[in-house]
């Protein structure tokens, strides 16, 4: 089982941003990427599809093989995560925005959080939120058509520019001086968002820490690969048009394949 994959899911192809720290922190482990973007955005939709994309996503990555499987996507991982530990008999890792942190180092006692409806209007975030911001206020904002932007290839377009600008900067009037990206496909926004905030916001996302509790439940699990580095097989599956994922990892040296297939 060691040296099966790792495997991970989202939406489209925001959860690479996750993989391209998964691969930095574990190098000698296989990985198995799926981005379902022919259903994005998940934000906008139910808990229960949201659930049942998720039992999609997650039996197609067991089928092959996958001996532990990362739901690089926060809106699947507050609605859907319990349900599939609950399920499979696989560990699971999943990704929330990192409130804790920001309200632990905020000076000003202000922060915001951009994610997605789909995760803000979650169980799991609310429980989180309570626990981590009782003295703190918070500045909740739906990013609403910003993952469509996004998984059509349009980082630097004035539309995307537009709704950052229109999210970010009534933040500012709140003196907030920590932003949580909740929402693994907003970290490709960080230059423009870092833009209109400005340096003394400091704007927090989870891929590291993410990669890191991932080495330790391999670890506890004694489930690392022993795979030479050169030896390690990278592939990236996606149901919608595989050049915008092309692009979003072309600057990633590793060997990988990326396939595009309807599943
Ligand atoms: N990357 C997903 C997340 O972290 C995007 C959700 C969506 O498709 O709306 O929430």
């Amino acid at each position: 089982m060691n040296n099966h994959p790792i495997g991970l899911f989202d939406s489209g192809i925001g959860g690479t941003s996750i993989w391209k720290e998964v691969i930095k922190v574990l190098p000698n482990e296989n990985t198995i990427y799926l981005a379902d973007g022919k259903n994005a955005p998940y934000g906008e939709k139910t808990s229960e599809e949201i659930i049942a994309l998720s039992i999609k996503n997650t039996e197609f990555l067991i089928a092959k093989g996958c001996k532990i499987i990362i739901v690089a996507c926060n809106t699947a991982t507050t609605n859907a995560i319990d349900y599939l530990r609950a399920t499979y008999p696989i560990p699971f890792i999943g990704i929330e925005p990192a409130i804790k942190p920001a309200a632990l180092y905020s000076k000003t006692g202000a922060i915001g959080i951009l994610a997605t409806k789909g995760t803000l209007s979650s169980k799991l975030f609310e429980k989180t939120a309570n626990e981590y911001t009782k003295n703190i206020t918070k500045i909740e904002q739906d990013g609403e058509g910003l993952v469509p932007l996004i998984e059509g290839g349009k980082l630097n377009s004035p539309e995307t520019q537009q709704l950052l600008t229109k999210y970010l900067k009534p933040m500012l009037n709140f003196n907030i001086d920590h932003l949580v990206l909740g929402c693994t496909h907003y970290p490709y926004l960080i230059p423009q968002i870092q833009q209109i905030l400005g340096t003394q916001v400091k704007i927090i996302d989870s891929g590291e820490a993410v990669a890191k509790q991932t080495k330790a439940v391999l670890e506890k699990n004694n489930l690392l690969a022993t795979i030479i580095p050169n030896k390690v097989k990278h592939t990236l599956y996606i149901n919608s048009s595989k050049a915008v994922l092309e692009n979003i990892v072309k600057n990633v040296s590793v060997h990988k394949d990326i396939i595009e297939q309807n599943f």
